[in-house]
């Protein structure tokens, strides 16, 4: 999911193999296992977990350094993922007191919170959407840039000892106690049952915890406590004679597909939703799924009208499994955009059809929105029914314009007052003195997010730096891919893109990074600055200065070549003025270093 996935990870033989479980799907299939346990080992203790859905990795440690981490791979060996490990922030690097060699078996998984972020960054981002939070999590172990793993909030459940030196345990339960106080992070809740009803009423209450959980479980597993009986009873080939898994069934719901809206995004995709009679699943109601694209509404035959079968993808995100019962015909995409009616393309390589009209009014409407949203340009007052308004009035037609409003097109708008045309026309103007990241980021480019957009701010001097690298240059930046900066450097080279650079440093945008801007243009000058500053800290101010040959300086006196005031600014603006030093506010900084 997203980032470049490396296939040349390190083969790791497992010196302890990494068996699977044997699946059961009925309670008598459980009363049938505690029977052939009885009948090996006699009355026994289980353990019962819950099976979390995600991958196996195995984590190694000698004399308490975490030294490897690798998948399960076939159960005999697997793939160094030791770097991706490392990064996930509750994987102990260092135990105390620990024993010579130690091996652990975990479930690496990505929680909920973090799954639904990542779902969302990637709707926004136009890249690809992530199908449930196992798969999420296997694509971010894949990444040869560990950094995505500890952002993409994985996390891990330790659940076995496969191998220790220096100490000896009689049960399960007790393995997983000691791996607690070592600082693992163990499976959230195990139960010791004495007795297999006892197993099975546990069995049927991690059932009904599924959905409040915050992160997904398949199953729960059923383990003979003692390691001496569990030793008596041995494995197959494949997998332990003492455990079995049982497998819930997942929580599907039918309903009556009622209609397929397609809508266009910021980047021109086209993206079908299904809408249909609601249901309850994990505990809320739903009516609505995204169908991703035209290949998924094939794949279903899915068509208005039909009986769908619907899930819950990480108990969060709605889908759609299958067609239970078709009642019409297979539902067709447009081949004209819904929003401003022009013919609509697939390219050869890619699932998503999109509407490639630049002036088409859903995309024009949302790329403005994205623009002045909080994350980017911070325009408060220009959201997106007032951009709407603003575009239908023919005031809005490009980014660039927000920068040519006047109060006039502001008051023209319906329910539009003196002081919010006022309130938006000085928001407006603030944004002009943004940091660069917010400018890139509310371009809205493909598969650029505010990360990426921080990262180009901190490496470059200005837009044009960055709009002048080549793709393998940019993808030199740890945490850019080269199909970001494909992307990157597509969306910077378009004629339209530079004409609108051209006409936001025309009135006034930020170009400049605040991170690495140097000049001398302030050499031999000092300054001194006062007050809340609309967009930077005063460190940020005072570091842009330095950076430029500036000095700073902490108190005013006649040798105070310029002050910089912000709100609140008190006694230090008052003995400036008194001096007859220039004054200046943030954005006339700015405008000084370009
Ligand atoms: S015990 C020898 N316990 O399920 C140990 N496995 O379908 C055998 N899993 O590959 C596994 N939660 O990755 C065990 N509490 C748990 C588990 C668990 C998840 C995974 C494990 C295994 C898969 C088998």
């Amino acid at each position: 999911v997203g980032g470049v996935a490396l296939n040349t990870f390190e083969k790791v033989a497992h010196t302890v193999p990494m068996l699977s479980l044997q699946d059961v799907f009925s309670i008598d299939e459980l009363f049938d296992f505690d029977r052939r346990v009885r009948e090996t080992v006699g009355d026994c203790v289980y353990s019962v977990e819950p099976k979390i859905d995600g991958l196996s990795v195995s984590l190694e440690y000698e004399n308490g350094v975490f030294t490897r981490g690798s998948t399960r791979g076939d159960g005999q060996s697997g793939e160094d993922i030791t770097a991706n490990l490392y990064a996930i922030r509750s994987v102990p690097k260092k135990l105390e007191n620990a024993p010579s060699r130690l091996e652990v078996r975990a479930e690496a998984y990505m929680p909920h919170k973090s799954f639904e972020r990542l779902f969302n960054e990637q709707l926004e981002n136009g890249g690809k959407l992530p199908k449930n939070p196992r798969n999420a999590a296997a694509g971010s172990l894949r990444q040869k840039n560990p950094k995505i793993a500890s952002e993409r909030g994985l996390d891990v459940f330790v659940f076995n000892v496969q191998l220790v030196t220096d100490k000896s345990f009689e049960s399960h339960i007790e393995t997983l106690d000691w791996l607690k106080s070592q600082g693992f992070n163990v499976l959230p809740f195990y139960k010791k049952s004495n007795t297999i009803d006892e197993a099975v009423e546990e069995v049927n209450r991690i059932g009904t915890l599924r959905g409040s959980l915050e992160f997904d479980i398949d199953g729960a597993v059923i383990k003979v406590d003692s390691l001496s009986k569990r030793e008596i009873m041995g494995s197959t080939e494949k997998c332990p004679k003492w455990a079995v898994a049982f497998k819930y069934p997942p929580e599907e719901k039918e309903t009556k597909l009622l209609d397929i809206e397609v809508s266009v995004g910021r980047t021109g995709v086209l993206t079908p939703t299904a809408v249909f009679e609601p249901v309850t699943l994990a505990g809320t109601s739903v009516s609505r799924a995204v169908l991703h694209n035209e290949d998924n509404i094939n794949r279903l035959k899915i068509g208005i009208g039909d009986i769908a079968v619907i899930r819950k993808a990480g108990e969060i995100i709605p889908e759609v499994v299958k067609v239970a019962k078709h009642n019409s015909e297979t539902f067709k995409m447009p081949d004209k955009c819904p929003s401003c009616g022009a013919d609509v393309v697939r390219e050869a390589d890619e699932a998503a059809i999109r509407c490639v009209n630049p002036e088409c009014p859903a995309q024009l409407i949302r790329n403005l929105t994205h623009f002045a949203s909080r994350d980017a340009m911070d325009i408060e007052g220009l959201g997106e029914a007032v951009v709407e308004k603003l575009v239908q009035s023919g005031s809005l037609r490009k980014i660039e314009d927000i920068y040519l409003l006047t109060r006039d097109d502001l008051l023209s708008l319906d329910k539009f007052g003196d002081k919010s045309a006022d309130n938006l026309m000085n928001a407006i103007e603030k944004s002009k003195s943004n940091e660069l990241y917010r400018l890139i980021f509310g371009f809205g480019i493909r598969l650029i997010g505010v990360k990426a957009a921080k990262l180009l701010e901190k490496n470059y001097q200005n837009l044009d730096e960055i709009s002048s690298k080549s793709v393998e240059e940019i993808c030199q930046i740890d945490g850019i891919g080269e199909v970001m900066a494909q992307s990157l450097c597509n969306y910077l080279k378009m004629p339209q893109t530079v004409e609108m650079i051209t006409a936001l440093k025309q009135s006034g945008d930020n170009m400049q990074s605040t991170s690495t801007a140097s000049s001398n243009i302030f050499d031999g000058k000092t300054f001194v600055l006062t007050g809340t500053l609309p967009t930077m800290t005063r460190k940020e101010a005072g570091d842009l200065i330095e950076q430029n040959g500036g000095k700073l300086s902490s108190s005013v006196s006649k040798k105070t070549d310029y002050v910089v005031a912000g709100e609140s600014a008190g006694s230090k603006l008052t003995k400036a003025q008194s001096l007859g030093i220039a004054i200046l506010t943030e954005s006339e900084l700015i405008e000084m270093l370009k």
